[in-house]
């Protein structure tokens, strides 16, 4: 199977499996695999500190890829400087978007079903967004991850910023989350994109955010 019909497939059992999932738990951290509430704004925490340090005034577009039930932009919202921010959610998702559009402050077209920014923005985020797995062959999920992250950077000016889980070696564990050897990720990202720095923060000892710049 080539690389693009392995994409396709991979996007239709990631709709499944999130689909599942939401249908099971709603509109709440559990509702897209993550433990608690506590850890999903601290993944954005950084995202949005990183995001603020390298562009430091004016108005930043960003597109947060993988989107969810929209909580990054509800968090967002809650920021001192959230004017600052134009923000577009997207997602493989029908049923997220859906859950979106019906739900959010934000207006029906600040989301949309994809794995890239349709128009070019300052950033592109995502957290949690590659995490689960829908295959067991490392290469086969690094290939995509990949081939998704390249979509992404041709449509970001600034610079990409995401999180994963890391492990000493990379690996799929048997309840199918990815994690990856960082520095190794890091090197590909800076071949492949550019400059790349590791963010790490004690509270999340098995987490790391990506941040590549242009
Ligand atoms: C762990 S959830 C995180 C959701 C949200 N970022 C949050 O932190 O609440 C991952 C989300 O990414 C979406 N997703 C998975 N792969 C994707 C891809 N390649 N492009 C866009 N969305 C994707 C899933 O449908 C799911 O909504």
């Amino acid at each position: 199977m080539n690389d693009s019909f392995r994409a396709v497939r991979f996007r239709k059992l990631i709709r499944n499996v999130y689909t599942k999932r939401f249908t099971k738990y709603g509109r709440q951290p559990q509702g897209v695999f993550w433990s608690d509430l506590g850890r999903q704004q601290s993944r954005f925490k950084i995202i949005c500190y990183q995001m603020l340090a390298l562009a430091p005034s004016g108005i930043i577009k960003i597109a947060d890829i993988g989107c969810g039930y929209g909580s990054l932009a509800n968090y967002m919202r809650e920021m001192p400087n959230c004017s600052r921010f134009v923000y577009t959610g997207y997602d493989v998702n029908p049923t997220l978007i859906d859950a979106c559009q019906e739900h959010s402050f934000l207006p029906p077209n600040s989301f949309a079903i994809g794995d890239c920014p349709k128009v070019m923005v300052d950033f592109s985020v995502m957290s949690g967004t590659y995490n689960m797995s829908v295959t067991r062959d490392l290469t086969h999920w690094e290939s995509y991850v990949f081939r998704c992250l390249t979509k992404c950077w041709s449509q970001s000016r600034v610079g990409m910023i995401f999180n994963m889980l890391v492990a000493n070696k990379s690996h799929i564990n048997d309840g199918m989350l990815y994690h990856c050897e960082v520095e190794k990720l890091r090197r590909r990202c800076m071949r492949q994109f550019g400059p790349t720095r590791v963010v790490r923060e004690q509270s999340l000892p098995r987490d790391a955010t990506l941040v590549v710049t242009r």
